[in-house]
């Protein structure tokens, strides 16, 4: 059975329609906006999906339905055998939330008395609980700053707290949204290897949203495009690699043409451009391989420095995002 198993979800809020003036505000109306809009997924058990997303297009309404904390307007949710928003209590003693643009840690006081706190919260006995936390304040390297109030913290240091609370009583799921937002190079780093751990001894399932693409390359196992209420795309990375980065580009540098007419040629099939002594050409890896089109260049010229570039996920998304057929209108 699937960890996560989401049927048919949709999710409508009562928005104020634009008016303008005084008049505007004391006889507002209200209008439907359908921030998800018939949204089916699943996910196994141990697996991490990568929810990705442009702003806005229903990605933490997704998970607040998912952690009780909004109740859907239409729609099938079972997590873990509950279903959120009714069984609120027991159900929280078996996930965990971050939610990387809200705390979840009491401002004034240090993480380490809202760890205690969140210990009595999940009901941990003693020895257990210590044990946890020796291993979690381990794993997230928070010992030198958990006993300084959370107000005082940086934002890395911070997060890092967060993952702490959320993982105290061994959630068997655990949502995150944005748990990268606003940390530098190395932080982001440590986050990700530090949820892999986690992911992988413990079989944690794990939901994860964000717009660094780099945490889902190096994360997820399977992933969700969502645009304005709607899934564009589930798949792996891999796939959507197949799928999606055929455009390769070549860029080099001419030292000699020494075939005139197959370098004609290779341009007209091509469209090669030139920037100062730097050329570019673009080839379709569906048609044909970069070795056939090198092969054809390396007859045509003698060639200087030389790089084969695909598009980076980022592009591809951006592309995704970008496309007329994944918008509603
Ligand atoms: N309580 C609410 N009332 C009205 N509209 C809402 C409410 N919560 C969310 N929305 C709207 O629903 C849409 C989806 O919001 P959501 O926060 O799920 O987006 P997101 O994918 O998490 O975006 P981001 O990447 O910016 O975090 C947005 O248009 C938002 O304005
Ligand atoms: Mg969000």
């Amino acid at each position: 059975m699937p960890a996560i198993e989401i049927r048919d979800l949709c999710k409508d809020f009562l928005v104020p329609e634009k008016k303008a003036g005084l008049w505007g505000v004391l006889t507002r109306k209200h209008k439907t906006f359908t921030a998800l809009d018939h949204v089916s997924f699943s996910v196994e058990e141990g697996e991490i999906l990568g929810y990705i997303g442009p702003n806005g297009s229903g990605k933490s309404t997704t998970i607040k339905i998912l952690t009780g904390i909004l109740t859907p307007t239409q729609g099938h949710v079972n997590v873990l055998g509950f279903t959120p928003w009714k069984q609120r209590y027991t159900y929280t003693h078996n996930i965990g939330v971050v939610f990387g643009q809200k705390s979840l840690l009491w401002w004034d006081i240090a993480p380490q008395e809202c760890f205690r706190l969140y210990k009595e919260i999940y009901e941990m006995n003693e020895e257990p609980y210590r044990e946890r936390l020796a291993y979690l304040t381990r794993l997230f390297a928070v010992e030198s700053f958990m006993h300084i109030p959370t107000r005082k913290l940086s934002l890395g240091q911070r997060m890092r707290c967060e993952l702490v609370a959320a993982l105290l009583h061994k959630p068997k799921v655990l949502f995150l949204d944005e748990p990268t937002i606003g940390l530098d190079v190395v932080a982001k780093q440590r986050m990700r290897e530090a949820i892999r751990e986690i992911n992988e001894k413990e079989k944690t399932t794990v939901l994860l949203t964000t717009h660094d693409m780099r945490d889902i390359e190096e994360l997820a196992t399977k992933i969700l495009i969502l645009n304005e209420g709607k899934i564009v795309y589930e798949g792996t990375v891999e796939g959507l690699h197949r799928e999606f980065i055929h455009e390769n580009t070549i860029q080099f540098e001419v030292l000699e043409v020494t075939d005139k007419k197959a370098f004609a040629r290779l341009a007209g099939a091509h469209s090669i451009s030139q920037h100062g002594h730097s050329f570019r050409m673009r080839f379709d890896s569906r048609r044909e391989a970069a070795k056939e089109v090198l092969d054809r260049l390396f007859e045509a010229c003698r060639i200087g420095r030389l790089e084969v570039h695909e598009p980076t996920l980022e592009t591809v998304i951006r592309e995704i995002y970008e496309r007329p057929d994944s918008k509603t209108g």
